[in-house]
């Protein structure tokens, strides 16, 4: 038992009146300050001067208010020393990442990745370059006013685009891609190089009759075949029919190469280079529809598409292509001349699948395309290298339209108001 003298209780009331505030407010700190005496004296003088004036003293009255107040200081205290030791730590971090860039920065790497520094090896890589040309549609005319001035066609610019494919061909060959020996070069032709009679749109409007117009491109074509085989040595022609120049109204099965302007071209164009002693230039005209061939590995079915009938919906033409592929197939696998590649024109568009190569045209968009609506594409015509190790390998389009072309690709929209 603690004794509390009564000046010391007398000296408690003084203090609670001086602090304004009952005996019983009086905090364990205020009176230990005051006092100069510990924690648990004060709280002895405390209750000796409460039981004077007949309060009891109850623990939690007396306790609850100095100790949430201590509670709250130790509290602060530890959230100050987790300040302190988090700002500590950023310090310490900060300083030994300094150290750390310091260190990267004295010392050079010493062991690069090997990928980094491995030299060519000089070895030439052989690939035979396969330039798919079809769809010429010559002498065709696409008045560029009719498909809101995206392309314009004629016989100037056909002659244009038919150049620019050979010279194109060489230059992708040989400034775009370097490191590379061809021993010759595939040139493929899938068709529809004459615009033909089988609509009476056509007829009134191509700029020459069929054997003008026949007359006219056998000369182009041998330049550009011949263009061809002055870079390349070697030039190997697979040539198949398209629908568009064919003698009849109505597609025929019997007959049907030999009556068709296609045929004929390719015909001459052996007949010409074979007369010229040319032995660079190789043909392979075919009699049927279509066309079998092989670059190292890989087995071409060339044939012109329009044996594919349908496309609708999203898939477009998708789906006849397909469609038509597997049957190709599957026709192809029982007759023993199955294939790995089917390339094909016809459908204008170049869609370069896995098994499916479909050109797109010289001719480019014209007016039956624009108000069917079909996706639009610029004038191109492909081009891929297949390679003894992995077949075909890089593909890329060749772009047949140039800005000299004398007409030019405007805006048609007509702004009545224009905003400001
Ligand atoms: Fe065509
Ligand atoms: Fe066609």
């Amino acid at each position: 038992m603690v004794t509390v003298s009564q000046k010391e209780i007398d000296a408690t009331f003084a203090l609670a009146k001086k602090l304004g505030v009952s005996v019983s407010q009086l905090s364990r700190p205020q009176i230990c300050a005051a006092f100069k005496v510990e924690d648990r004296r004060a709280r002895s003088i405390r209750e000796a001067a409460m039981r004077t004036i007949g309060e009891t003293p109850s623990k939690s009255s007396h306790s609850s208010i100095p100790d949430r107040h201590d509670n709250r200081i130790r509290m602060e205290n530890a959230d100050l020393r987790k300040q302190l030791n988090d700002a500590l730590r950023r310090e310490v971090l900060e300083e030994d990442y300094q150290k750390f860039v310091a260190e990267v920065a004295r010392h050079r790497v010493e062991h690069p990745p090997n990928w980094a520094v491995t030299p060519r090896s000089g070895k030439s890589h052989q690939a035979v370059p396969v330039a798919h040309l079809s769809d010429a549609h010559f002498d065709e005319e696409v008045n560029p006013a009719e498909i809101n001035w995206v392309n314009a066609y004629n016989r100037p610019i056909a002659e244009m685009r038919l150049r620019r494919f050979g010279e194109k061909v060489i230059v992708l060959c040989d400034e775009y891609l370097k490191g590379v020996q061809y021993p010759g070069i595939v040139v493929p032709v899938s068709g529809d190089m004459f615009s033909g009679n089988i609509h009476d749109e056509l007829r009134e409007t191509n700029f020459d009759q069929l054997c003008g117009s026949f007359r006219y491109w056998i000369d182009p074509m041998y330049a550009m075949v011949k263009m061809l085989a002055d870079r390349f040595g070697k030039v190997f022609v697979p040539w198949v029919v398209g629908n568009h120049p064919r003698g009849t109204k109505k597609p025929r099965m019997k007959g049907r190469v030999r009556d068709n302007f296609d045929w004929l071209l390719g015909a001459m164009l052996q007949r010409d280079f074979a007369r010229d002693g040319d032995k660079r230039v190789q043909f392979l005209i075919s009699e049927s529809a279509d066309c079998n061939f092989s670059v190292y590995a890989t087995r071409y079915h060339q044939t012109h598409g329009d044996s594919f009938r349908g496309g609708s919906g999203i898939a477009a033409e998708l789906s006849p292509m397909m469609i038509g592929d597997a049957r190709r197939r599957e026709r192809q696998q029982a007759t023993k001349t199955p294939y790995d590649i089917m390339i094909m024109g016809h459908w204008h568009r170049r869609i370069c699948l896995p098994s499916i190569k479909c050109n797109g045209s010289l001719k480019g968009y014209d007016e039956y395309a624009s108000i069917n609506s079909f996706k639009f594409q610029p004038p191109m015509q492909s081009l891929w290298l297949d390679t003894p190790e992995r077949g075909i390998t890089f593909e890329a389009p060749i772009h047949v339209a140039s800005d000299d072309e004398g007409w030019e690709q405007k805006n048609s929209r007509t702004e009545f108001f224009k905003t400001a």
